[in-house]
């Protein structure tokens, strides 16, 4: 395993009991990090928690993210739970809906960005500023492909993530040199956002391709044209969080790191 150097070092996750969000805790667990796990599914994280042995590592805390209360609870939570301002902060909740532009409401559009973008504006404003004072701290932020490459459906989705990296940037730039800020753009990843019998896209491609299961996602691998072929794995996007948060990464600010399998055609 890679040894990232971020034994002891306080993190924040937020979204965290399934998918990319329990991979990271995981892998920050695995590193001899202290870890605040956040997410509205307490039962779920506490559940894995124990059953992963890391109930020393990793502290669960219950909040809905999708509200400004909710926010303000889960931040002033990690940072008491923390003892000061944490050193890394992940940006990771978020969730939505296969609908298109015609179909998606204003309503849709705000519960989208109250959960994806907001969330994060929200616990960076209560968390940024306690880093910069304390002298370090890093910033990742879970976006999408999507936030660079726009398709035409998901717009509302697409939307709220570009606008989480805008956000990112500016903080980059107004927290510099001791707060880095990035983003990890991951491509489809096999997760619950996937898999979710009530909310996950899978039932989506089944519907769009007239196929089941596996043959559902392997029209949608050719279709979306994904060159590597398969679908990304959650820990995947883990290890490029696991990156951008340790001293590795040091001199990276304001950036992206894609772990799409080569979704994005874009340069930048
Ligand atoms: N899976 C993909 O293909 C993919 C691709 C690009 C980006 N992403 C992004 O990765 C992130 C993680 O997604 P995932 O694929 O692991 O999905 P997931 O559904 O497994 O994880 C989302 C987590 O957020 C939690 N959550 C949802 N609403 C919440 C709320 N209101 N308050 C607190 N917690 C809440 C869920 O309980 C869950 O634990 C999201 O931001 C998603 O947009 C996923």
């Amino acid at each position: 395993m890679a040894d990232f150097g971020l034994s002891e070092r306080t993190v924040v996750v937020t979204g965290s009991a399934t998918g990319i969000g329990r991979a990271t805790i995981d892998a920050f667990a695995a590193e001899g990090a202290r870890v605040v796990a956040v997410d509205i599914e307490f039962d779920v994280l506490s559940e894995h928690i124990v059953e992963a042995g890391l109930q020393q590592l990793i502290t669960p805390v219950h909040a809905d993210l999708s509200t400004a209360d909710g926010v303000a609870g889960a931040a002033a939570e990690a940072i008491r739970l923390s003892g000061g301002a944490p050193d890394v902060l992940v940006n990771n909740v978020g969730a939505g809906r296969l609908k298109t532009f015609e179909e998606l409401t204003d309503d849709d559009f705000h519960r989208t960005f109250e959960l994806n973008f907001f969330s994060m504006v929200r616990m960076c404003r209560a968390i940024v500023p306690e880093m910069y004072a304390a002298g370090r701290g890093a910033v990742i932020n879970v976006t999408s492909d999507l936030s660079r490459q726009a398709e035409d459906t998901i717009v509302d989705y697409a939307a709220s993530k570009a606008a989480v990296a805008s956000v990112a940037k500016s903080l980059a730039r107004a927290y510099a040199p001791r707060v880095r800020v990035n983003n990890v753009a991951p491509g489809p990843i096999w997760t619950p956002f996937w898999t979710d019998e009530s909310t996950g896209w899978l039932k989506n491609l089944e519907a769009a391709y007239g196929a089941k299961g596996e043959a559902a996602v392997q029209a949608f691998i050719e279709d979306r044209g994904i060159p590597a072929g398969r679908m990304g794995e959650p820990e995947e996007v883990a290890n490029a969080i696991l990156f951008l948060a340790s001293d590795l990464a040091g001199f990276t600010t304001g950036s992206t790191l894609g772990v799409d399998g080569g979704t994005v055609r874009a340069t930048f």
